[in-house]
């Protein structure tokens, strides 16, 4: 059986995991809308991967007895400055993820609830590769991808992960 306060905090992590997926959702469609095929589609497969995040969370949850409660999610940013903006802002906004994963970590420490624990390991790896590859898309973007020539091979690259993943 899992605590109500370990409880509360996977819910709300839940909706950070929903919320993740929204905004990059949200990227999706701003670099559809300007032509950059290759980051839609980058960034369509991180929307993805939120998704499995949140169900991860969702089902230990459910097999721990206790009960989800989905929150509100807020509306995601819809405009970004350049592509490089924009994930400048998801590699930001992986940072903060990491810093909730880990809070979830000490509590689940705090709540001796061991179960959550060893689930949560499973997190604390997947961002650093999480951190890595927005931390990457930012690098080539700062190298090679401000404008022109150098942003079409950069938005090719990048589109490489979709086709990748299919
Ligand atoms: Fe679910 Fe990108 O962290």
């Amino acid at each position: 059986m899992i605590t109500k306060k370990m409880e509360a905090a996977l819910n709300e992590q839940i909706k950070e995991e929903l919320g993740s997926a929204y905004l990059y959702l949200s990227m999706v469609g701003y670099f559809a809308h300007e032509g950059w095929d290759g980051m839609a589609g980058w960034m369509r497969v991180q929307a993805q991967e939120e998704l499995g995040h949140a169900m991860r969370l969702f089902d230990h949850v459910v097999e721990r007895g206790g009960r989800v409660k989905l929150h509100s999610l807020a509306e995601p940013t819809a405009k970004w400055a350049s592509p490089l903006a924009a994930f400048q802002a998801a590699y930001k906004h992986e940072q903060h993820i990491t810093s909730c994963i880990h809070a979830l970590v000490e509590l689940a420490h705090t709540e001796k609830d061991h179960a959550a624990a060893a689930m949560l390991q499973w997190f604390v790896t997947e961002q650093v590769e999480e951190e890595d590859h927005t931390m990457k898309a930012v690098q080539l973007l700062e190298r090679m991808g401000k404008e022109g020539r150098g942003l079409v091979m950069a938005d090719r690259e990048l589109g490489r992960r979709a086709t990748q993943k299919d």
